[in-house]
């Protein structure tokens, strides 16, 4: 594909505007400096505009290692949307596939391909969600067993779907859930008389947070990971 042919695609921009912007010397291809044009570019050509890299504008797939503040949604009013923690062109068209409450972090992640985000998010699927817990009080040896059974929620008609949990130490847990209602993790260990002290998301599906994402920072997903949310 011809370069302003890209970046009309990319940044929503004409082919005059696009133009312009090539001869500003704003665009690199592969590292380089590009301002023609016609200069063709692939799938595998790095593209950045201004520093930040650039792609047609088509489904992004995005895993954002959320630290605690922000929300999942437009702001509201306290918190800052974790949309700012993105350096992204088109941030209009994203939206988060799931969310976090304000004081949890780890794993969110966000897409344009309402498609994928249906599939993480109806609870038909019942997407596996991987939770690290820390809680007030020490775990009591009936948790296990309430969790695999179901747990009554306040307000809530049926019980919560089988849950998996794994004692990481006295007051440590990974919880495995199937399904995301509201604050549902919280409820849970309130409904067995515990505290919820820290909550941090590792996984959903087979999409693990990359370690090497430090809060606040992003990356794309690999193909795999998101072709793993079909499977
Ligand atoms: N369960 C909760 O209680 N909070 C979250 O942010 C996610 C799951």
């Amino acid at each position: 594909m011809r370069l302003d042919k890209f970046l009309c695609d990319a940044l929503g921009t004409t082919r005059k505007e696009s133009t312009q912007i090539l001869k500003s010397g704003e665009v690199t291809v592969d590292g380089e400096v590009q301002k023609v044009g016609s200069f063709k570019v692939t799938e595998q050509s790095d593209v950045e505009w201004q520093g930040r890299e650039i792609r047609i504008s088509g489904p992004r797939y995005i895993m954002l290692n959320k630290p605690q503040g922000f929300v999942c949604s437009h702001e509201d009013g306290f918190n800052q949307t974790a949309f700012v923690l993105l350096d992204e062109v088109n941030m209009s068209d994203l939206h988060f596939a799931g969310r976090l409450d304000v004081d949890t972090t780890g794993l969110v992640l966000i897409t344009d391909d309402g498609q994928w985000s249906h599939r993480i998010t109806s609870p038909k699927h019942k997407c596996d969600k991987i939770y690290r817990v820390w809680l007030a009080d020490p775990i009591e040896p009936n948790y296990e067993e309430k969790f695999a059974t179901g747990i009554e929620l306040r307000n809530e008609r049926e019980l919560t779907l089988p849950a998996q949990m794994e004692v990481i130490d006295e007051q440590q847990v990974l919880l495995t859930i199937h399904e995301g209602k509201y604050h549902q993790v919280k409820r849970m260990f309130a409904a067995l008389g515990n505290k919820v002290v820290g909550l941090h998301r590792e996984r959903v599906g087979n999409i693990i947070l990359d370690d090497t994402l430090e809060p606040g920072e992003y990356r794309y997903l690999t193909e795999e990971e998101v072709a793993s949310i079909w499977k």
